[in-house]
C-alpha cells in the first residue's frame, strides 16, 4: 500500500527520493509525488496520478526541483480516488510545510469541518490533509524554543488529536535541516544513516542500497532526522535509546537478476528459502530445535495447550491449512482455521489453553494484527510466523519463528509460502516431539525428508519451458477450477489465487469432493480443471473425481507423480512432481502451479509483479 520515503544529505534528495519509492512500487500504489527545500529555502512539490514514470516524466519535463532534503510518496487510493490533487505530499494554506501520510486518519472529518470552520482551505478529497492543516494551525500557537522544537511541540500536538493508524513524514521551509516522522500503528519506518546523510522509509528494500544498518521506529514514537544523525523519542518527547539493525538482506536481493520479473526470480529462489527456513533448525540426530527462538513460549506451556487456532489471509492463510493437516497428523491436538479479516467478527472461541499461529510475511497486514489483538485479549498464546524483523506482528505475538524468506517484491507470494509451509512443517515436529505424539523415527524421517525438498524443486523449476507451452492452451480460458483433497487442499486453493490475482482469469480452488455438490455444474469443454493427484491417501478419490469431470468435456491437467500411468492415460496434460511424504507434497505441487500462473499471464502481457488493485501489504482492514 502506501510508501514513505524521506532523505537528508549533501547530494540532491529528488534522485535518491524516486530510486527508493521506485523500490516502493511493489507494495501497489497508484499515484506519487516529492516535496522538497530547495537552496533559496521554498517548499516545492510535484505530484502525479499513476505509475512514478507520470511523476519522473513531469519532474524531467517542466516541473523540476532539487534540495538536500526532501520527502516522497506513493499512495494506495482509501479516501478520494486516485489523482494528482489526492496524491501526497499535502501542503498547510501557507505552503510552508508538507505532509506524506501512509494509513487512515479516522476522524478526519470531524477535524476538517473544524479547520474549514477556521478559515483553512483544502486542496483534496483526502484524510491526510488535515495533517497539514492542523500542523499549521498548532504551529500558529506560537511556543518558546528553536524552531525545530516548536514544530516537534506542534507535531506532538498534532498526533495527540489524531485517531487511527498511520506513519507520517513532515518538511517544513522554515526549518530546512530537519526531517520529522511519526508512527502509530501498524505502519512501519525505518531509517538509516550513513556518512551525514539519513535514509528514511516506509520499509526496508527501499533504502537496502544505501544502507544496511536501520533502526526500527517503533508504535507510538517520533523521529526527528538530520543529516547528522536523528532524535527518537515518545510522544511525550521522552527520549527512546535504540540502535539500528543490522539488515541481513543482501541489497541484490531486491534486483531482478536478470530475470523477467520478480515473480520468476522468486519462484526459482524456492530450494534457497527452504534451505534458509531450515538452517540451524534441525540437529545431527534429525531432531527440530526452536526452544531457543520460541523461548518466550516456555515448553511446558506448548505442552498443555488444548487447542490451536490458525490465522491470516490469502497466501498466508492457505499455508497456514497446510499447517493444520500437519499439527492434526502429528499433534493430535484440535486445529482450527479462522480467517484473519473475519476474526473479529466471528465470536472465535478461545480461552487461556489456546494457541493462535498467525501466519504473515509482511507481519503488517491489518486483518492479522487485530486477530492476534482479540486472541490475546481473550487470553490466548501467540505463535506468529512471519519474514520481517521488527514489524508489527513481531511485537504483538508472544514469540515469532521467522521465515527467512528475504524481500519478496512480486506482489504474488510465491517463495514466502514456502517458507511458511516449510516453518509449519518444523513447528508441527518441534510440537509433536516435545508432546510425545509421534514415535521419534517418524518425526526425523520427515525431517530428513524436508531437507531433501530444495533438490526436488530444483528439478521442477527444469520444467518451465513444457509448463509454458501448457500455459499457452489455457491462457484463453474464462474460468479454471482446481481441485485438491487432504493436504492439498490448501496447494488448490492457492494455484487458483495465484492465477486468478496476475492473469485475472476467474479461478476457483475447491476440495474435490465437494464439485459435485455444486462447481461441477459450471464445467464443459471450455473450463479447464486442474487436479492434484499425487500419491497418499486420497490419490484414488481424486482421481474419480478428475474422471466425473472429464466426463463433462473439461481439459484435465494433473500434477502427478512420474511413472502414474493411470493419470497419464486420461490427463490432457500431467505436471510431473517427485513422490515425498505425503505430508510434505504440498511444497512440490505448488511448484508447477505457480509457474503456470506465471506463464499465462506473463503470455497475457499481464502487469505480473504488480497486479492490478493489488497491494503487497495491506494495512487497512
Ligand atoms: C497473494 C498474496 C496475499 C497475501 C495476503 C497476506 O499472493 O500475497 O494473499 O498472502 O495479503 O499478506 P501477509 O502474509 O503479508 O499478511
Amino acid at each position: 500500500m502506501c510508501g514513505i520515503v524521506g532523505y537528508i544529505g549533501q547530494r540532491d534528495s529528488v534522485p535518491i527520493i524516486l530510486d527508493a519509492l521506485a523500490r516502493l512500487e511493489y507494495r501497489g500504489y497508484d499515484s506519487s509525488g516529492v516535496a522538497v527545500i530547495d537552496a533559496n529555502g521554498e517548499l516545492l512539490g510535484s505530484k502525479a496520478e499513476g505509475k512514478l514514470a507520470n511523476l519522473t516524466a513531469r519532474l524531467r519535463d517542466g516541473e523540476h526541483i532539487s534540495g538536500k532534503i526532501g520527502i516522497g510518496h506513493t499512495r494506495w487510493a482509501t479516501h478520494g480516488r486516485p489523482s494528482d490533487a489526492n496524491a501526497h505530499p499535502h501542503m498547510d494554506c501557507s505552503r510552508r510545510m508538507a505532509v506524506v501520510h501512509n494509513g487512515i486518519i479516522e476522524n478526519y472529518a470531524v477535524l476538517r469541518d473544524r479547520l474549514l470552520e477556521q478559515g483553512h482551505t483544502f486542496t483534496s478529497e483526502t484524510d491526510s490533509e488535515v495533517i497539514a492543516h492542523l500542523l499549521e494551525s498548532n504551529c500558529a500557537a506560537g511556543g518558546d524554543g528553536t524552531v525545530t522544537e516548536r514544530i516537534e511541540a506542534a507535531l506532538r500536538a498534532t498526533l495527540r488529536e489524531l485517531v487511527g493508524a498511520y506513519a507520517l513524514g513532515v518538511i517544513c521551509a522554515d526549518d530546512p535541516e530537519h526531517l520529522f516522522f511519526a508512527r502509530n500503528g501498524a505502519s512501519p519506518l525505518v531509517a538509516g544513516h550513513e556518512n551525514g546523510e539519513v535514509f528514511v522509509a516506509s520499509d526496508t528494500p527501499a533504502i537496502l542500497q544505501y544502507t544496511r544498518k536501520q533502526l526500527i521506529v517503533h508504535e507510538g514514537e517520533m523521529l526527528v532526522v538530520s543529516a547528522n544523525g536523528w532524535k527518537l523519542t515518545d510522544y511525550d518527547g521522552n527520549p527512546v535509546h535504540r540502535q539500528a539493525t543490522t539488515i541481513s538482506w543482501d541489497p541484490g536481493s531486491a534486483e531482478k537478476g536478470g530475470f523477467k520479473h520478480f515473480m520468476l526470480k522468486e519462484i526459482f529462489e524456492q530450494p534457497t528459502v527452504i534451505n534458509e527456513t531450515l538452517a540451524g533448525r534441525i540437529d545431527e540426530q534429525g531432531d527440530v530445535r526452536l526452544e531457543a527462538e520460541l523461548d518466550s513460549i516456555s515448553e511446558d506451556l506448548l505442552r498443555s495447550i488444548s487447542k490451536i487456532s490458525i490465522t491470516g489471509c490469502g497466501t498466508a492463510f492457505n499455508a497456514g491449512m497446510v499447517g493444520m493437516y500437519l499439527l492434526r497428523s502429528l499433534v493430535r491436538v484440535p486445529v482450527e482455521m479462522e480467517l484473519a479479516s473475519e476474526f473479529r467478527y466471528g465470536d472465535p472461541v478461545i480461552d487461556h489453553g489456546a494457541l493462535t499461529i498467525a501466519m504473515s510475511q509482511s507481519g503488517e497486514t491489518a486483518d492479522t494484527i487485530e486477530a492476534v489483538r482479540i486472541a490475546k485479549g481473550a487470553g490466548a498464546t501467540v505463535l506468529g510466523i512471519c519474514n520481517r524483523l521488527g514489524s508489527p506482528l513481531t511485537r504483538v505475538a508472544d514469540a515469532t519463528l521467522f521465515t527467512r524468506g528475504g524481500p519478496e517484491i512480486g506482489v504474488a507470494a510465491t517463495k514466502t509460502y514456502v517458507s511458511q509451509v516449510t516453518a509449519m512443517i518444523l513447528f508441527s515436529l518441534y510440537l509433536a516431539r516435545l508432546r510425545g505424539t509421534a514415535p521419534l523415527e517418524r518425526l526425523r524421517e520427515i525431517a530428513k525428508n524436508t531437507s531433501l525438498l530444495p533438490a526436488a524443486i530444483d528439478v521442477l523449476l527444469n520444467e518451465s519451458d513444457s509448463i509454458r507451452a501448457v500455459a499457452k492452451s489455457m491462457r484463453k480460458a474464462h474460468s479454471v477450477l482446481f481441485m485438491g483433497r487432504y493436504v492439498n487442499v490448501p496447494t488448490a486453493l492457492e494455484g487458483a489465487l495465484k492465477l486468478k490475482e496476475i492473469s485475472y482469469i476467474h479461478a476457483e480452488g475447491y476440495p474435490a469432493g465437494e464439485m459435485k455438490h455444486g462447481p461441477i455444474a459450471l464445467l464443459d469443454s471450455s473450463v479447464p480443471v486442474v487436479g492434484i493427484a499425487t500419491d497418499g491417501r486420497v490419490r484414488e478419490k481424486i482421481i474419480s473425481n478428475l474422471m466425473e469431470c472429464k466426463a463433462r468435456e473439461a481439459p484435465i491437467i494433473v500434477v502427478a507423480n512420474y511413472g502414474d500411468t493411470e493419470v497419464a492415460s486420461f490427463a490432457d496434460h500431467v505436471f510431473w512432481v517427485p513422490k515425498v511424504d505425503e505430508m510434505l507434497s504440498p511444497i512440490l505441487n505448488i511448484i508447477p502451479l505457480q509457474l503456470l500462473a506465471y506463464h499465462i499471464a506473463d503470455l497475457e502481457g499481464k502487469d505480473v509483479d504488480q497486479p492490478r488493485n493489488l497491494a503487497k501489504t495491506v494495512t487497512v482492514e
